[in-house]
């Protein structure tokens, strides 16, 4: 692994001065254990909306620390976009929550993941199930113009302990429907195919439940109003805790779903959300 000079965020100079460094363009905390920040994109990196890359910074003895964070921000745009956890005693978010406007993080350009258009079998329902910081991918994947050129129907599901850590997806799911340069991209017609399911499990909420329970119990389908959910018609992505996945994969296979791949597509594919 390559070693860097370490490089303090004190120094006069705010130009990238490490090879896979970025400089950090604006960060907003969302709450005590959430927030986003923007950096600027390596000219060079080419990426799928829905991928990940490696993003981190120098520990104290020169060495970069380095974590899989999903770019929230689609492919077209300029900047990079990330959404993360606030972890106190995690070695890196109990660094990387304080970073600043001007300050400098470590990202690898070499986007890889299976949350992508590319993995799936053409299909006329797209589901997004997401927990926590699992709705990044699908940040991006929802400003993505191809997930509206490829799908009649697009659902957001994200599942949150509480009301505040759902607002960064629904701030973003009511920009990208208000949006004009979304509308010009897509059209304002089908940006209205969005579908947004916010549910909460620890704090009321219009709709409570775990995502899983409400599949079981007939709720979310019977809100949706689908009768016909199977593998001709739906597609699904998947972006949460381990447990989560391993939940909404029985139940997608149980409706005879496969799991697909970039080498085998199939009707859904699953990733972890990064935590710590
Ligand atoms: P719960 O509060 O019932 O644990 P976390 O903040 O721990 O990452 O969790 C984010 C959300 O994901 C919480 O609302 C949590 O619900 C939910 N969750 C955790 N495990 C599962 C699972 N196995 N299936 C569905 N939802 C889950």
């Amino acid at each position: 692994m390559t070693e860097y000079t370490p490089v303090t965020t004190t120094t006069a100079t705010k130009v990238p001065t490490l090879p896979d460094a970025q400089t950090v363009l604006d960060v907003k905390h969302w709450t005590d254990r959430l927030f986003s920040f923007r950096v600027s994109r390596p000219q060079s990196l080419r990426f799928r909306s829905g991928e990940f890359v490696m993003i981190g910074l120098l520990k104290d003895d020169g060495k970069p620390l380095l974590r899989a964070y999903s770019i929230a921000s689609p492919a077209w745009d300029d900047e990079l976009e990330f959404y993360s956890i606030k972890v106190q005693d995690g070695p890196l978010t109990s660094r990387l929550q304080h970073i600043k406007s001007g300050d400098q993080i470590i990202l690898r350009p070499k986007p890889v993941g299976t949350l992508v258009h590319d993995a799936l079998l053409p299909g006329n329902r797209l589901w997004f199930f997401a927990t926590g910081t699992g709705i990044a991918p699908f940040a991006s994947l929802i400003r993505e113009p191809q997930t509206y050129e490829d799908y009649d129907q697009i659902i957001l599901t994200h599942t949150c302990r509480e009301v505040a850590e759902l607002e960064y997806g629904r701030q973003l799911v009511d920009q990208v429907k208000n949006d004009e340069l979304m509308a010009e991209l897509v059209g304002a017609k089908n940006l209205q195919k969005l579908v947004y399911y916010p549910t909460t499990t620890r704090e009321d909420s219009p709709k409570m439940g775990r995502i899983t329970t409400l599949i079981k119990d007939g709720t979310l389908f019977g809100d949706l109003d689908v009768t016909d959910f199977g593998p001709d018609k739906d597609r699904a992505m998947v972006c949460g805790s381990i447990g989560l996945n391993t939940d909404i994969k029985e139940i997608l296979e149980s409706y005879g779903l496969r799991e697909g791949a970039n080498s085998e597509p199939a009707e859904y594919v699953v990733e972890k959300a990064f935590v710590g």
